[in-house]
């Protein structure tokens, strides 16, 4: 088995990005297999900050050969974006930096289709990163799409004006959107040459390759699973699996090459965008968490929503996954409360339940909460998990148990070098 994963197991934004630059140092690929640009992967060491939106996190680990599978959506004009700034930090990317040819691209159309559904929604709008990924993913499904590949063939032209003027013809049905297509064509075309750049791959069999090889990969997730388009809070999800079986069909691997899951969770949860989110805190809890946690979107600036940490919705995404260890983040949050709250339970309908309804969205749902008491400690430059305060260890200790999966890693703080790793003896 040699593709370990790492995914988000709330809304997203669970800190993937430094959990996959932290261990990509030990494997040889890292690949992304699904999302697009609407992802924010913030990466923090040696006081320098990035964010990475279709570029793998192990980019900036000079051995190894990032990915970008066949299960991404690609916007040639935003990869440029990451590539100069690649550039500026004097990566080395060329020869590191593979695409998958079936991944599918973002056309400036999509974009604009993905602002003109959103428009017409009214207050029933998903609050999507307007970024194409709806539309793009639609136009895979419904086999209509522009892949990386094609770019390759004779007729490219052809094929993008024909989707193009597909799409031109839906934007007449909806309200008018503001846009000048003249000018995000040139821009289009002009950032293709750099995608033209980058080594194409037919993913599939380099991977497998790879794999029989004898290399290590790790697959990285974005989103999270319950934005994931099956399993999710439907409507307000994203457009791909961001389950581990997004892997499979993300990669082109088959599901026995699967080995460790790292689910990535905060110690508290938050959400971005609308739709269902049962431990959300409307009060001054929940406007610290947002300033202490610094909870503003990474690819849209949004203030993001923020609650408790809800084991429900927990238990459910790792049954879904198949985790086998957890990489619990931002710890350090919560070093200034007296209390803290885990909602343990779901109560709808009279009944109290440990599963997630059908449909999270069409019930009132009242969190039960059992309260943990706080450390009230710096734990930011803590070094190992012996040290720590009683209550933090508890904390984790009590989370572990109610989850029924070792934490294997605590993460204090936004950089590479605060990551605190459990030795099997200390778990309980
Ligand atoms: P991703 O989309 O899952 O990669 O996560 P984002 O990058 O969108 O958001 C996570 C944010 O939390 C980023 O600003 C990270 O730098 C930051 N972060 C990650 N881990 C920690 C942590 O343990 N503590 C604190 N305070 N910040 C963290
Ligand atoms: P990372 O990888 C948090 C949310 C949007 C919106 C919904 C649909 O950084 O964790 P879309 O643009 O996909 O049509 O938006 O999903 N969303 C994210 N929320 N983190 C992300 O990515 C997200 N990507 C999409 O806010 O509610
Ligand atoms: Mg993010």
């Amino acid at each position: 088995m040699a593709v370990d994963v790492i995914l988000g197991l709330q809304w997203g934004d669970e800190g993937k990005g430094k959990i996959v630059d932290v261990l990509a140092k030990d494997y040889d690929i890292v690949a992304r297999f699904q999302g697009g640009p609407n992802a924010g992967h913030t990466l923090k060491f040696d006081g320098k900050k990035f964010v990475l939106h279709t570029v793998p996190s192990g980019i900036f680990r000079q051995q190894l050969i990032n990915l970008i599978g066949n299960g991404v959506v690609i916007d040639p004009i935003t990869l440029e974006r990451e590539i100069n700034n690649l550039i500026d930090a004097e990566v080395a990317y060329k020869g590191r930096l593979l695409v998958a040819r079936k991944a599918h691209l973002i056309l400036p159309t999509h974009r604009y289709l993905d602002a003109a559904k959103e428009a017409s929604k009214g207050d029933k709008k998903i609050g999507s990163t307007l970024k194409g990924i709806g539309p793009t993913y639609m136009d895979k499904t419904g086999r209509n799409g522009l892949r990386v590949g094609d770019i390759e063939r004779p007729d490219f032209m052809d094929r993008y004006t024909a989707l193009k003027e597909k799409h031109l013809g839906l934007l007449a049905q909806y309200p008018a959107i503001d846009f000048d297509l003249k000018a995000e064509e040139e821009k289009w075309f002009s950032s293709l040459k750099t995608l033209q750049s980058l080594d194409f791959v037919d993913g599939e069999y380099y991977i497998n390759k790879a794999i029989k090889a004898g290399k290590k990969v790790l697959a990285e997730g974005a989103q999270g699973s319950m934005l994931d388009v099956d399993f999710g809070t439907y409507p307000f999800v994203t457009s791909s699996n961001t389950i581990t079986a997004g892997v499979c069909t993300g990669l082109g691997i088959a599901p026995s090459q699967i080995g460790e899951v790292i689910g990535i969770t905060k110690a508290y949860c938050t959400r971005v965008g609308g739709g269902p989110f049962p431990t959300e805190l409307f009060d001054e809890t929940g406007e610290f968490l947002r300033k202490e946690g610094q909870e503003f979107g990474a690819t849209t600036g949004r203030p993001r929503r923020c609650g408790w940490i809800d084991l429900p919705q927990l238990r459910y995404t790792i049954m879904l996954n198949g985790v086998t260890q957890i990489a619990l983040t931002k710890i350090d949050v919560l070093d200034k409360l007296e209390t803290l709250d885990l909602c343990t339970a779901y109560s709808f309908e009279g009944e109290e339940s440990e599963d997630l309804p059908y449909d999270l969205c069409s019930y009132e749902i009242a969190p039960v909460y059992k309260s943990h008491d706080g450390w009230q400690t710096n734990l930011t430059q803590a070094k190992d998990f012996d040290t720590l305060p009683i209550n933090a260890k508890t904390y984790i200790n009590r989370l572990e148990d109610l989850l029924e999966t070792p934490i294997t890693m605590v993460s204090t703080g936004p950089e590479r070098k605060q990551l605190i790793f459990r030795s099997v003896t200390e778990m309980a």
